[in-house]
């Protein structure tokens, strides 16, 4: 109001913008949105044929180096980082420091910080040689370091990586295999778990993306950028969400399942009660991914010989929401996280895992975003300006007056 505006004029040049509803902090030639149409490109190419004709790996190679892949180009960028999934055997040491019930995703971070102590080969940001191993040592070993976060919490034992297997299905066998049994991974499982990566891989300037810039903009090295955006995912208004929103089915269901009711509350703006997969800060139409993941749920549920009664509350949330004032005057409309969680915990993914798997599919998404940052000759490290509010100066008064 009227204050404000008389304290921004006292501050001189300073735009007040909490939360950069309209700020942009950069240039990127990387993600689109347009988010009143519903369209999101990586690299020009629409979201929906990157889904339907590519897959992760080749997504990620786009992000990073700006276009697709030649065959040789591809396979050859496979075989980098399938050959450099182990961790090393003394970082295998920093999962026993944790306990049992830690939630994955401050081990996930803080494994990727270690990083930094383990290939001091790759701490210069201004190495081209040594930004591209760290690239490869990242989008390698996410994977493994995210499995041993898991396996650690069900106290199983560790698996090596099987570099015969793909990425995701690596991925797969080292979360859900055991050492004494044979694992088969679903090819069904593997085939979804990849689409849902692809559709996580980049988002342009969201939170997690906009604090590796701002934590690489001081050059801080690629791993501690990344570790940050993982804690900024963690979140539950961010990758938190997928996870917040299974917890908000169950709670609808253990209370006899009345949509009706909880949509009221919600309404009602009860403290705490938000419609959770819902909403975002730049889609004011209906999320381009979250209506390719709708269909994804239903399909692989039902190939899963799964039926759910939380796909059937989801839907019928959607519905009710759909058709409310409160969210179509507000543009609120379902969002990636809406059934991502429904789909993982179909795999057999607990919940904990959900913001888990955000990351590793984000992860092409950030290394990008991270590069474009150094490799921009406008990058100055990131320090936002404040209007100060507090009090005038005053004398210090001794603590025996006070
Ligand atoms: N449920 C109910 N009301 C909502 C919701 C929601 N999910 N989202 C926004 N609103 C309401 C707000 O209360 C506000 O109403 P008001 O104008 O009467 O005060 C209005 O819509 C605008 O909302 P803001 O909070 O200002 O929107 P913002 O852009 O800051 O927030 C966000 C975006 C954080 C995603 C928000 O929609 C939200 O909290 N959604 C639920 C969490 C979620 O699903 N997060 C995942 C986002 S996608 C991602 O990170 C991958």
């Amino acid at each position: 109001g009227v204050e404000i505006t008389s304290l921004l004029k006292e501050t001189g040049h300073v735009t007040l913008d909490p939360g950069y509803v309209n700020t942009g902090s950069c240039t990127s030639a990387i993600t689109y949105i347009d988010g009143d149409a519903g369209i999101l490109r990586y690299r020009g190419y629409p979201i929906g044929e990157l889904a339907e004709k590519s897959n992760f790996l080749e997504v990620s190679y786009l992000l990073i180096y700006g276009s697709l892949p030649t065959q040789t180009q591809y396979e050859e960028f496979a075989g980098r980082v399938t050959r450099h999934t182990l961790l090393d055997e003394d970082l295998k040491n920093f999962f026993d420091g944790f306990p049992r019930d830690a939630h994955p995703m401050p081990v996930l971070s803080s494994a990727v910080s270690a990083l930094s102590t383990f290939y001091q080969d790759s701490l210069d940001p201004f190495d081209p040689a040594q930004v591209e191993i760290s690239t490869v040592r990242l989008l390698a070993k996410l994977p493994t370091i995210a499995a041993y976060a898991f396996k650690k919490t069900v106290g199983q034992p560790f698996l090596y990586p099987d570099n015969s297997l793909g990425y995701i299905e690596n991925f797969l066998q080292m979360t859900f295999g055991l050492p004494a049994e044979p694992y088969e991974v679903d090819p069904i499982v593997a085939e979804a778990l990849d689409l849902l990566f692809v559709l996580h891989a980049d988002h342009e300037q969201n939170c997690s993306t906009s604090t590796v810039r701002l934590v690489g903009s001081s050059q801080a090295n690629l791993f501690a950028s990344i570790s940050a955006g993982i804690l900024a995912l963690f979140g539950p208004l961010h990758g938190g969400a997928n996870a917040a929103v299974l917890d908000m089915l169950e709670g609808i269901k253990a209370d006899g399942g009345d949509v009706d009711h909880f949509v009221q509350r919600v309404k009602n703006k009860e403290k705490g009660v938000r419609l959770m997969g819902f909403g975002h800060r730049v889609y004011k139409n209906y999320d381009p991914r979250a209506a390719i993941i709708k269909k994804t749920a239903d399909n692989i549920l039902e190939r899963l010989g799964q039926s759910d009664e939380l796909l059937e509350l989801a839907m019928k949330l959607e519905d009710v929401a759909l058709h409310d004032d409160y969210f179509v005057e507000r543009k609120l409309y379902p969002n990636v996280d809406f059934y991502t969680g429904l789909i993982y915990r179909a795999m057999g993914f607990p919940t904990k895992m959900f913001t888990v798997l955000f990351a590793i599919g984000r992860l092409p998404g950030w290394i990008a975003q991270w590069r474009e940052m150094n490799n921009d000759p406008a990058t100055k490290i990131g320090r936002p300006r404040q209007v100060y509010i507090g009090e005038p100066e005053r004398p210090f008064v001794p603590i025996a007056q006070r």
